[in-house]
């Protein structure tokens, strides 16, 4: 009889523990997200009741947790001491409305991560270690009404990202250290009654809070100058000591107030990237001699005609599309769409949308521009007759000279060989990035070139390409603008030291390389005829605020020096050129392949193309890595230490054989951009799939290689 209660007991004893051990009650990917913060926490042991792999906080009552059916709404760890950080895997926790860990260790010298829940209401932060910027996702969190970042080291000044943060009625920033003007997007704060911004360096005016419901406003012991505007001074609660308030640089200040002006590192990609950085042209060794000149001219000029009647007939055939062309217009900037040319106007707004689905026809790709006068005397002939229609606003030289404050040093976020890139902020709130083509870059300052290359680019639209948006074009000047991507480049990402903090997980690695792929193989493949990129390279990739690719410097070949001005020595070593390129001067599509090839080992290492500072057997990353691709132990070695193993080993190993593809030396044996992607859709779909079977997520994942 005792016998059989013991064996009860023990039965009952593995179903008890094997019950904790699943997830119970508790939403799988909030579960998962919870192990990962108590491993990012250090694992302490005030945290009662808490695991780090399984269990069920709904149902075990973890300490600080608050759930409502089975999804966790509430995380208050507030004062426990807790040093380590957040991790990066909280954004899952979709449910989760209140986060307070106030009063702890945490940060300690990195950023606040990224990827926060966009659906929180009160985010609470305030007595931590945290350094850096605030996060750009905090601009996504549109249901936000407290926000509480005190006390802690945060620095530099705020982005532009309070737009639509419409909900928000508590903000305190104080006693941290961060500098520049208050931005524009402050004003959008519709909601906001409670405001601290004491002990920073802010600077500037404040004229920018004018409108807002605000009952209490602390803005002490700044650098604020100008006058308190009348309306502030009837805040009940208002402090404003501590600041030189007198202090006017220029006495009336003009209305348009540009707000932060930060370069922050993890944007010099916008610039980088824009210019056609530093590959070569077409080799156009024979195009000086008379005859040949004449034929290409000829050529031109005959396809130019059948072009724009072409693209007459289009524009007849789709001239009920309209519509969508003016609520195009209506986005922009008023005083932007008044700057439009009148002849520009009309041929924008009559022409043809693109869409981004249908089979995109192109002009040829721009060709070579280095022809002798002779042959500019015959194509204006064509060209002022047949204006070429391009969908992009036209900005004038001091809308943008507004924008980007006199093109001032501070607002440069990226140089290339093509031209600078600065960021443009404009009176409504738009950022944009804008770059100004050296007029070494466009031979004989023509500007037929430069609009037949903006109607080709203007002309190219997927989801990962940087979109033109506009371009200018005016007293010898040419420039281009570009929606602007807060987050810089993959190369700064992966390669600059500020960003250690924030390093990519493995599954937005893929991402990327999945993204940049589709965005190759659009140019490649679905345009017609292909358009080569000839200068992919990781600064080349833009990320926006979810870590999205966006590949710049689309359809801009033609502006790069020509190959004479290069040694092929710089060519081999930036280390993303093709051995036949270096060789040749010849780009191909095939070279584009190898070029992304090289990308994705810069994805799966952390190295550099090319990088004099490591021993000579690995300064070219292609040489070192590719013999060890196929080999399962070198190949862990091999991984960016960055990632720190949590990745697959499966998901790897298949990312290496797409590589070792794409980097083959013989350019006819590398595959076409489709079967890339198809071969990286493949491992994604996979990779979903074990994770379904293994019940989890990101924070599955982390557990999976954790522990
Ligand atoms: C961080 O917290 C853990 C657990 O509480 C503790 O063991 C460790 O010593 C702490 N580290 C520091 C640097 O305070
Ligand atoms: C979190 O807990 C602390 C201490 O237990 C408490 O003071 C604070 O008000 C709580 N925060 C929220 C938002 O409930
Ligand atoms: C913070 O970092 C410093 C140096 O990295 C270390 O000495 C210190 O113990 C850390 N403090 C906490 C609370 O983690
Ligand atoms: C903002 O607050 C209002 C009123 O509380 C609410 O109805 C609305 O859903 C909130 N907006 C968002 C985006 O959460
Ligand atoms: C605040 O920023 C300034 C530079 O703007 C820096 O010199 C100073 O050390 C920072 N202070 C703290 C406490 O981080
Ligand atoms: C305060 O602001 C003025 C301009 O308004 C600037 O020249 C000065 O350098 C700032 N001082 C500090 C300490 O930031």
């Amino acid at each position: 009889m005792g016998r059989e209660w013991g064996i009860w007991f023990v039965f009952a004893c593995i179903w008890f523990s094997s019950l904790s051990f699943i997830n119970g009650d508790t939403n799988a990917a909030d579960a998962s997200a919870l192990n990962a913060l108590y491993s990012s926490l250090n694992l302490s042991p005030q945290l009662t009741g808490w695991t780090s792999i399984g269990g069920d906080p709904c149902g075990q009552s973890w300490k600080g947790i608050t759930c409502s059916d089975s999804s966790v709404t509430q995380i208050n760890l507030s004062g426990l001491g807790l040093n380590g950080t957040m991790g990066y895997t909280l954004s899952s926790m979709t449910s989760l409305i209140e986060l307070d860990l106030s009063n702890n260790l945490l940060g300690n010298g990195s950023q606040i991560p990224y990827n926060l829940p966009s659906s929180l209401q009160r985010l609470n932060l305030a007595g931590n270690l945290y350094n850096g910027e605030i996060p750009y996702s905090i601009s996504l969190m549109i249901s936000l009404e407290h926000l509480n970042l005190a006390h802690n080291q945060l620095q530099d000044s705020l982005g532009d990202m309070f737009a639509k943060l419409t909900n928000l009625s508590l903000m305190d920033l104080s006693f941290n250290n961060f500098s520049g003007d208050l931005p524009q997007s402050f004003s959008g704060l519709s909601s906001l009654k409670s405001l601290f911004l004491q002990n920073n360096k802010f600077s500037g005016q404040i004229d920018v809070l004018v409108d807002l419901p605000l009952q209490d406003l602390n803005v002490a012991n700044n650098n604020f100058s100008g006058s308190i505007p009348d309306p502030l001074k009837k805040i009940n609660n208002l402090q404003t000591d501590g600041n030189p308030w007198s202090f006017t640089p220029a006495p009336p200040s003009p209305p348009y107030t540009p707000p932060g002006r930060r370069i922050k590192p993890g944007q010099t990609s916008g610039g980088n990237s824009s210019p056609a950085g530093d590959s070569e042209g077409e080799k156009n060794s024979g195009i000086g001699i008379g005859g040949i000149v004449g034929i290409i001219a000829s050529v031109l000029v005959i396809s130019s005609i059948l072009v724009f009647f072409l693209i007459r007939r289009k524009r007849h055939e789709t001239s009920q599309g309209n519509h969508e062309e003016d609520q195009h217009f209506t986005s922009l900037p008023s005083n932007e769409v008044k700057e439009m040319k009148h002849i520009q106007t009309s041929s924008l707004v009559s022409t043809n949308v693109v869409q981004p689905t249908t089979p995109i026809t192109l002009k040829p790709p721009p060709r070579q521009k280095s022809f002798d006068a002779d042959d500019f005397s015959t194509k204006p002939v064509v060209k002022v007759s047949a204006p070429i229609p391009i969908k992009a606003t036209v900005y004038s030289v001091a809308d943008l000279q507004i924008a980007t404050e006199s093109f001032s040093i501070d607002n440069l976020v990226g140089e290339g060989s093509v031209g600078h890139v600065y960021k443009a902020q404009f009176s409504d709130g738009k950022v944009l990035a804008v770059k100004k083509i050296n007029s070494s870059a466009l031979p004989n300052q023509s500007s037929e070139d430069f609009l037949e290359l903006v109607s080709n680019v203007s002309r190219l639209h997927h989801p990962n390409l940087t979109e033109l948006v506009g371009y200018c074009s005016e007293h010898g000047q040419h420039l281009l603008v570009y929606e602007f991507h807060k987050n810089g480049s993959l190369h700064d990402f992966l390669h600059v030291s500020d960003e250690y903090n924030r390093p990519l997980s493995w599954n937005t690695r893929v991402k990327i390389a999945l993204g940049t792929a589709q965005a190759l193989e659009y140019l490649h493949e679905v345009c017609s005829p292909s358009v080569v990129h000839k200068n992919f390279k990781s600064a080349n990739i833009l990320l926006d605020t979810e870590l999205n690719p966006h590949l710049s410097d689309c359809g801009l070949a033609t502006l790069i020096p020509d190959p004479e001005y290069q040694s092929s020595e710089n060519a081999m070593g930036s280390g993303y050129s093709a051995p036949e390129v270096a060789m040749s001067g010849q780009y191909t599509l095939k070279s584009d392949v190898y070029s992304f090839g090289v990308v994705m080992l810069e994805l799966i290492t952390g190295r550099k193309p090319f990088d004099s500072s490591r021993p000579r057997s690995e300064q070219a990353l292609v040489r070192w890595a590719t013999p060890q691709l196929h080999d399962i132990d070198a190949l862990d070695k091999m991984v960016d230490p960055a990632l720190k193993g949590l990745c697959p080993p499966k998901s790897l190993s298949r990312f290496a054989d797409v590589i070792a593809l794409c980097v083959q030396p013989e350019p006819e044996f590398r595959p076409p951009m489709s079967e890339v992607v198809q071969a990286l859709v493949r491992l994604v779909q996979r990779a979903n799939m074990s994770k379904r079977l293994s019940t989890g997520d990101d924070g599955q994942d982390l557990q999976e290689f954790t522990f």
